[in-house]
């Protein structure tokens, strides 16, 4: 007996706010697709704004799987942790051999490994992949990190091409490899993501209170940055947000937002993830200890009485100093990149990702938070050598960085002189002064592990691990 019940090719579940937009997005690119969350609501609603696309909303999960063409691509957006499990569990006994499961959430990557492992045995395809590029990504074209088992990304290939955003024609979307290394990629993003946010954060509080610029400059100064070598979708949003007008107190919307800074664990992965991997990215983890420290709003407001000092004011010329700020934001932003791209290296190779690192740097390029007019230079930097371990060593990116370190090292000088915190900024430098270091004072660190705990050390001159008995006379 034919059937006219439809046959979609993708399923959603998790209708929130990127569930909902990403399957409007497939709809808008000719898909038959269907939703499901188990908040009713949001079933309406996506019904509601469906209007005349081949989209179907369902009201349980077998009503769900009944709607899906076969073998099954559903799509989870639900939140990460717990709930992706759950789901997973209520799902399994509607599925059979060949479905594919496409968790898209901010997932940790062991999770997905696990996840991987068990439907697996189960004959279940399970993808893990990084979406990026909030509401407006979701719904016009995000930047989109898959991996998984490669056939079952040929399956929705042509989905995720279509939907994904496009930089020269090209689409922001490619198959980065098996296991978790779609989520891993995704998850150094946000590490990224958080290392430039707290920059820019950084600079807007020296242009506010040591240069005493006010909101509408602020968005001007922006505005203009992102015209150059800067251009990045951060900024664009920065200039956006010192320009907004609240309509309750009818200030700037800025002026009015708590200064503490939430998260949900992404930034802290990624930190985590390079100390067990011994890659240094103190831009990084930086970020993420400036967010923490911006919860303790109490105590810092006691600390800055106990350390109340004069504010040295600003006397140079501040146009000159704007010019430099924004030099040493450009080099501060390649170093960031150096770091997330060298612990992507590493992380590779240890979990047998073979990742290419051009390709990553060329899916960023669009539709995601942390796209830049930079990454042309670092696709450009991996095109060259395809296993470049870290950014500062290319060519290209090095000449820019020379060119830049002096402004980032005369506005680290002059704004610790105003007594404003940049450890962002600070970090990067030291960074970068300790990659270009030959020579480290870490013999010191080894005398000192030797004498008092006969760890031993190495010697310069000869072979060997050598122990001294540092108090026999
Ligand atoms: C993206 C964002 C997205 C989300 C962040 C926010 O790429 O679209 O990174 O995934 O906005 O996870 O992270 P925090 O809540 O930790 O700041």
């Amino acid at each position: 007996m034919m059937t006219d019940k439809p046959q979609c090719e993708i399923g959603m579940i998790g209708l929130g706010v990127m569930g909902r937009n990403l399957l409007l997005n497939m709809a808008d690119h000719g898909f038959s697709v269907a939703g499901y969350d188990n908040d009713l609501a949001k079933v309406n609603n996506l019904r509601q704004e469906a209007q005349a696309r081949d989209v179907h909303g369902a009201e349980d999960i077998k009503t769900l799987i009944g709607l899906l063409r076969c073998p099954r691509a559903i799509v989870l957006l639900v939140p990460a942790g717990p709930p992706v499990d759950a789901v997973i569990k209520e799902l399994l006994p509607y599925l059979q051999t060949g479905d594919i499961i496409i968790d898209s959430g901010n997932s940790y990557f062991k999770d997905t490994d696990i996840r991987a492992h068990h439907l697996t045995e189960q004959g279940i395809q399970f993808l893990g992949v990084g979406i990026s590029g909030g509401e407006e990504g979701a719904r016009r074209g995000p930047s989109i990190m898959p991996g998984g088992p490669k056939e079952a990304y040929e399956r929705v290939q042509h989905v995720f091409e279509a939907v994904a955003a496009k930089v020269n024609n090209e689409p922001c979307v490619a198959y980065l490899g098996s296991g978790s290394v779609g989520h891993y990629v995704k998850m150094v993003h946000n590490g990224i993501e958080y290392a430039m946010m707290q920059l820019i954060a950084e600079t807007y509080d020296v242009m506010k209170r040591g240069l005493g610029l006010d909101d509408s400059q602020l968005s001007t100064i922006y505005s203009e940055w992102n015209q150059g070598e800067l251009n990045s979708y951060l900024l664009e949003i920065t200039s956006h947000i010192f320009s907004k007008i609240d309509e309750k107190s009818k200030k700037s919307l800025i002026d009015e937002i708590l200064p503490v800074a939430k998260q949900t664990g992404t930034g802290m992965w990624t930190s985590q993830s390079a100390m067990e991997l011994q890659v240094p990215i103190p831009t990084i983890d930086l970020a993420v200890a400036m967010r923490d420290l911006s919860v303790f709003i109490t105590e810092r407001e006691q600390a800055s009485k106990i350390y109340q000092l004069p504010q040295p004011r600003f006397t140079a010329d501040k146009k000159a100093f704007l010019s430099q700020l924004r030099h040493a934001l450009f080099a501060a932003m390649i170093i960031t990149y150096a770091q997330g791209m060298a612990l992507l290296r590493i992380a590779s190779d240890k979990y047998e990702y073979h990742l290419d690192l051009e390709t990553v740097s060329r899916i960023w390029r669009g539709g995601c938070i942390i796209r830049a007019t930079l990454l042309e230079d670092i696709c450009a930097a991996f095109h060259a050598q395809k296993d470049l371990s870290n950014l500062l060593l290319d060519l290209n990116l090095s000449h820019q960085l020379i060119a830049h370190q002096e402004h980032l090292r005369q506005i680290v000088g002059q704004v610790s002189q105003l007594g404003i915190p940049i450890p962002g900024f600070m970090v990067s430098l030291s960074y970068l002064d300790a990659y270009r270091s030959a020579w480290l004072p870490d013999n010191l660190i080894q005398a000192q592990r030797d004498y008092f705990g006969a760890h031993t050390y190495e010697r310069i001159d000869s072979k060997g691990t050598y122990h001294t008995e540092w108090e026999k006379i």
